[in-house]
């Protein structure tokens, strides 16, 4: 696992930003997999601003989303669709066709679970992933207990969880309960892994990430057996680190 310590949230965003941008350059039709939450935003804007700039294209590149909230339409302003065409998508010259999101609207979610999977699966597996961390140590949103060969799955939110992401909604009430994410092997099989993490209140899931047992009470500790995982953290993040 590679660590790169940086200063703070811009720094973090501005070195995940030339990695993606690396990607774009190098491969021919690179395949990334994008998070949302607050920690990729500054990644976006930066990303807005190399496409603005004429320094990257995402003409050629594909995008699969981690995760999506049940039962929000992918027009909801809650939703993780809307979040990325809003932080992302609208602002750069990548098409719909493209872009890849589970559908929590969808009547058949187990069916729609599969279908995503195999959509991964046929367009080569993902060359790039971004990752988050939440303080539980979910990543999308696999949350403690998941097992480490599941598949694109519904997954019961955390209390925890639903606590966390409240911000975003009016009430506590309206966060849904369920979402359906990737599974932790379907993150594992992506070639390379960039997890993001930005302040104080990620110290401790950062230190267990590093340096914990690997187990499943902590999804994101699965990340130290994959082969090429770069973690860029901020001084703060990395606060709890010991060695
Ligand atoms: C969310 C997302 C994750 C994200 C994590 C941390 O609930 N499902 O993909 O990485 O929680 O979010 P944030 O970046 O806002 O701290």
């Amino acid at each position: 696992m590679k660590i790169i310590k940086v200063k703070d949230y811009a720094k973090m965003s501005e070195e995940a930003c030339s990695i993606v941008v690396n990607k774009l350059h190098q491969l021919e039709n690179p395949i990334f997999g994008l998070a949302t939450g607050s920690t990729p935003e500054g990644l976006y804007e930066c990303l807005i601003e190399e496409y603005k700039q004429k320094r990257a294209s995402f003409k050629n590149a594909t995008t699969f989303n981690l995760d999506e909230y049940v039962g929000l339409d992918k027009n909801d302003p809650n939703s993780y669709n809307h979040f990325m065409n809003e932080k992302l998508f609208n602002h750069v010259d990548i098409s719909n066709e493209q872009t890849h999101l589970p559908n929590g609207a969808a009547e058949d979610l187990e069916k729609e679970c599969s279908d995503y999977e195999a959509l991964i699966r046929e367009a080569g597996y993902i060359d790039l992933q971004i990752l988050g961390i939440g303080t539980n140590g979910h990543i999308g949103f696999n949350e403690p207990g998941t097992s480490f060969s599941s598949r694109t799955q519904v997954i019961d939110l955390d209390e925890s969880t639903r606590n966390v992401n409240a911000r975003f909604f009016n009430s506590l009430d309206e966060v849904p309960t369920n979402a359906i994410t990737m599974g932790i092997e379907s993150i594992m099989e992506s070639k390379e892994i960039v997890l993001l993490a930005s302040g104080e209140n990620k110290a401790e899931a950062i230190a267990h990430l590093i340096e914990g047992e690997v187990t499943e009470d902590f999804p994101a500790s699965i990340l130290q057996k994959h082969a090429h995982v770069t973690v860029i953290a901020d001084e703060a993040a990395l606060s709890k680190v010991k060695a």
